[in-house]
């Protein structure tokens, strides 16, 4: 049946037709907000290229998860900035370190709170590569599994409640896997970053992480955006070593991958709206060429449509607002 039988319009005739008949919503329970801990400010430091955003003191980061958890925000993602970095990022696995010592604080303060951090090297070591070095600048996959094992465990000590590993080095997630049930945390979930592709996007948190890398770029590990088919092939192969959830990064350009990766795996599925997504927004709201409530939740129900189950989002406290004020 064709027009004038059938008229699409008919459907869209009214705000609660349109509720009615809507395939997606997006929901704050399945937002989780990334958080910058840092060693070094007193409370909190603006971050230039993501208004709204800053480097956290473990008090204000406290208090930003607390809001957060208020609004119905899912949960929360750690970022650590060191006070100091080495060659290999020993601040990474130290007891003491930042991202442990906010773990314990946020743990203890906001028990109900989905906890994950981000298991790298990048934000630690000197050279700003998200692996250890081999003599001649290469980054060395084999000798950086270990490290990151150590990272995740050193985590899931300072009560982390999931992992997410981010640096892109094959065999990650099983190294990490093992180590955990090695060390009785064999109930603690992996949240791999599959497919998580040598973006442009990266750059406002490069700044806000002070984790750019000194030489070189990341394209001999972090994926080829022009590769598709490898995005899935990555996803699996995650799956295969143990992952409980699977990541597509960056989100807006990724959709097809978002939709292809939750297909070909049936896990949970992340996408991660990042640093540079959400600066466009603010920049392009800030000089008044969008609104930006509006664009948000357009952003946020496209992942969901894609097959995003979760959505890391800078913007999560504002959308989980919105979408109070929604319903
Ligand atoms: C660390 C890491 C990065 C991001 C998340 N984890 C930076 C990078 O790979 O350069 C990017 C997040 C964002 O841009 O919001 N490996």
């Amino acid at each position: 049946m064709t027009f004038p039988k059938t008229r699409m319009r008919r459907l869209r005739a009214s705000a609660s037709i349109r509720r009615l008949v809507r395939e997606t919503n997006a929901a704050a329970s399945q937002l989780v907000l990334p958080l910058f801990v840092s060693e070094a400010v007193s409370t909190s430091e603006p971050i230039e290229a993501m208004p709204g955003i800053e480097r956290l003191s473990v008090p204000a980061a406290l208090e930003q998860a607390s809001a957060a958890s208020e609004l119905g925000v899912g949960g929360v993602l750690l970022f650590g900035v060191p006070a100091e970095k080495d060659p290999e990022g020993s601040a990474a696995w130290a007891s003491d370190g930042i991202v442990q010592s906010a773990c314990a604080a946020l743990k203890r303060e906001l028990p109900e709170l989905t906890l994950i951090t981000d298991v790298c090297l990048c934000e630690y070591a000197e050279h700003g590569h998200c692996g250890v070095l081999t003599a001649d600048g290469k980054v060395d996959n084999d000798a950086t599994l270990e490290l990151l094992a150590r990272i995740a465990v050193s985590h899931a000590q300072a009560g982390a409640d999931i992992v997410a590993p981010s640096d892109m080095m094959d065999g990650r997630v099983q190294a990490i896997r093992s180590k955990l049930d090695a060390e009785s945390f064999s109930e603690t979930p992996i949240i791999a970053y599959s497919a998580k592709f040598a973006s442009s996007f990266y750059g406002p948190f490069r700044e806000a992480a002070g984790s750019a890398p000194a030489f070189g770029d990341r394209r001999s590990y972090q994926m080829d955006p022009a590769n598709g088919r490898e995005a899935v092939r990555e996803a699996l192969l995650d799956v295969a070593e143990g992952a409980d959830m699977v990541m597509v990064k960056p989100a807006l350009a990724y959709g097809d991958l978002i939709s292809a990766v939750k297909q070909a795996t049936g896990l949970p599925t992340v996408a991660y709206n990042v640093s540079g997504e959400y600066a466009m927004v603010k920049a392009a709201a800030a000089a008044g060429y969008i609104d930006e409530r509006a664009a948000v939740l357009e952003i946020l129900t496209s992942l969901r449509r894609a097959g995003a189950d979760v959505v890391i989002s800078y913007h999560a406290k504002d959308a989980a607002k919105w979408l109070a004020e929604q319903n």
